[in-house]
């Protein structure tokens, strides 16, 4: 039986399944069990910022599974200590303390609480389109994949991304926060307007209204600054992070202000802030922070641009690049088109119906990245 037979013997399986068995990665590349290669921009969807396999993340992971990988929450531990402090060195001005968790929806599932916790509030404003997890606090203020699952948590409202006299007309004394993904990520690549979010983070200011940022796919370099809040300028009261930050160890992390204060027992995860998962984000952060990862992400996004844009082919409506956080939206559905990239050795995501979701880590080369267009073009021809 192979891999793949296994896997359909024996999975719960929740996921459309390509026909592809990936076993090894080494920076950029991914290798299937007949041992051919791949440029991987799915980068196991956003996690992989650092490069599959990075020699830094695996020797802390080695070091530190070695020396102690699990320390509850009751107890002080050196490298969660570290971490904490570097989060709190790296993130937006203004965001002082750090939670730990495990995965993006856990992230959100947090901010969700601690908002409640800091207003006594119980209503959230979210965008459509926007994504926030799959569990039933972060699927209640996610757009899509709800009908199963109703009734999820009251209180969530949706409203257009991107036109504030909407989410100005949406918020009442009720309201206890907006959450929004400064760029939608599932939702198609869809950046926030510079002005929208300036008068998202005003209009949250003037009403006393908490504002969540899910930075879970945009965060760690992805759109070409630490955090895409730097980016615009905003200063969020809470910032949910997951995906990058363990170098593809599972982590998530909740940021927070002065207007969320913590309390014993509001609460806990028995594997949060693990100093295994610790190690490795620590080791992420210092590897994205010693080679001017964000710089580079910045760079090469503009220089795919720049050439895709040169050469767009008439089956592609639009291109939507932050740094390595790259949206091509076709006339058309994108599913063929990714699996003949993956024929051709490019391994890419879909974001929507018709949008091809390029997410490579961020150590690509423009050598690297010439290949990808190259085969883009190709698949994407007349
Ligand atoms: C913006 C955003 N928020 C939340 C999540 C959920 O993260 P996780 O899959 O780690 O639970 C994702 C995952 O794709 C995401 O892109």
């Amino acid at each position: 039986m192979s891999y793949a037979d296994i896997e359909k013997e024996f999975a719960f399986e929740v996921y459309p399944k390509r026909d592809l068995t990936l076993v090894r990665g080494q920076g950029v590349t991914v290798w299937d069990d007949a041992d051919k290669s791949y440029i991987d921009c799915t980068a196991g969807v956003g996690v992989a910022n650092v490069g599959h396999g990075n020699p830094r993340v695996a020797e802390a992971i080695a070091q530190q599974a070695a020396t102690l990988t699990t320390c509850a929450g009751i107890f002080y531990n050196d490298v969660r200590a570290r971490l904490l402090e570097k989060l709190v060195g790296i993130a937006p001005d203004g965001l002082n303390r750090a939670f730990l968790c495990n995965s993006g929806t856990e992230s959100m599932e947090a901010a969700i609480k601690f908002a409640r916790h800091a207003t006594g509030k119980t209503e959230f404003v979210c965008a459509m389109r926007g994504f926030h997890g799959r569990t039933m606090g972060a699927l209640s203020a996610t757009f899509k994949y709800r009908d199963q699952y109703e009734p999820l948590l009251g209180g969530f409202s949706f409203v257009p991304f991107n036109k504030i006299e909407k989410l100005r007309n949406a918020l009442s004394d009720s309201t206890a926060a907006v959450i929004l993904e400064p760029v939608q990520g599932e939702g198609g690549i869809r950046p926030a307007d510079p002005d929208y979010m300036d008068a998202v983070q005003a209009l949250c200011t003037e009403k006393g209204i908490l504002l969540i940022v899910d930075e879970i796919q945009t965060g760690l370099c992805r759109t070409g600054s630490m955090f895409a809040s730097d980016r615009y300028g905003i200063t969020p009261d809470i910032l949910c992070l997951a995906k990058a930050l363990g170098g593809g160890v599972p982590i998530g992390a909740v940021l927070t202000g002065d207007r969320i204060t913590p309390a014993i027992g509001m609460h806990g995860s028995t594997f949060g802030g693990n100093p295994l998962a610790c190690a490795a984000a620590l080791a992420t952060i210092e590897f994205m922070e010693e080679n001017d990862l964000c710089e580079h992400a910045r760079e090469m996004g503009d220089w795919f641009a720049k050439q895709f844009r040169g050469k767009q082919p008439a089956r592609v409506r639009e291109l939507r690049q932050t740094g390595l956080m790259i949206g091509i939206e076709l006339k058309e559905k994108a599913t063929p088109f990714l699996m003949t990239l993956m024929e051709e050795g490019v391994l890419a995501l879909s974001a929507g119906p018709t949008v091809i979701r390029l997410l490579p880590p961020l150590t690509i080369t423009r050598e690297e990245l010439g290949v990808v267009i190259e085969k883009l073009l190709k698949v994407l021809a007349d």
